[in-house]
């Protein structure tokens, strides 16, 4: 049994949105995720970091869930930014439950638990030069409510790992109302994806200010999710 981590699979089976045009390494990914995948046994579990499909509705990205279902193991989404699918967790579940999808969990104000390590998160937020201060402020202080909520739900774990779409640090963008509150839950581990292309370069890796960061986007990965823990 082991705990994984992988974002950004941006799936497109059923829309037109070839990833190639995103870079070599994104030629036959979705083999490579398939591939990438095989070390992983029905009792893991991996938390998929958003981006996960470019479907529009649920219905359009059907085929993306049902390939991520035939994948070994449980998954747990979280949204990113490119989830325009995404919708509220009991409409997502419904429609799961619905199309027969049984491995597929949804991160949204809440927590899981592997072992006694709680498995916390949300979206995240990265400060955009076309918002207004107040508008990153809002999406900031939203996503942070988000956080806290998921927080609270996991308070008796032994230890809880935060994951999110969006990279808390990136260069000089720092999230600190995220930061502050892992600070506050005494989370030390985080796993993120978003990065891209040249963004890897420049990804926050391991331990800062008492937080050891992780990026997982699927084409830093190789297509491979990342083994956390045993
Ligand atoms: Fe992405
Ligand atoms: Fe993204």
């Amino acid at each position: 049994m082991a705990l994984f981590a992988i974002g950004d699979l941006h799936l497109s089976l059923s829309t037109e949105k070839p990833m190639d045009v995103f870079g070599g390494e994104w030629i036959d990914y979705v083999d490579k995720i398939k591939a990438g995948f095989q070390r992983m046994e029905s009792d893991d579990v991996c938390v998929l970091c958003g981006d996960i499909s470019w479907g529009m509705s649920l219905e359009d990205s059907l085929a993306d869930f049902q390939f991520i279902d035939n994948l070994p193991g449980k998954k747990i989404i979280l949204k990113g930014n490119h989830d325009y699918w995404w919708n509220t967790a009991t409409k997502i579940k419904n429609f799961f439950d619905a199309n027969n999808i049984t491995s597929i969990d949804i991160l949204h104000n809440n927590c899981f638990f592997y072992n006694d390590t709680a498995i916390c998160g949300t979206r995240g937020w990265m400060s955009d030069d076309e918002c207004s201060l107040e508008q990153n402020k809002k999406i900031s202080d939203r996503e942070a409510i988000r956080l806290q909520a998921s927080l609270q739900t996991a308070k008796d774990a032994g230890e809880t790992i935060c994951f999110f779409h969006y990279p808390p640090r990136f260069r000089n963008t720092i999230c600190y109302d995220i930061i502050s509150l892992m600070n506050e839950y005494n989370v030390k581990k985080c796993y993120y994806g978003h990065l891209h292309g040249d963004g890897h370069r420049f990804a926050t890796q391991g331990l800062v200010d008492g937080i050891e960061y992780g990026m997982v986007s699927a084409d830093f990965l190789n297509f491979v999710p990342y083994r956390i823990m045993e």
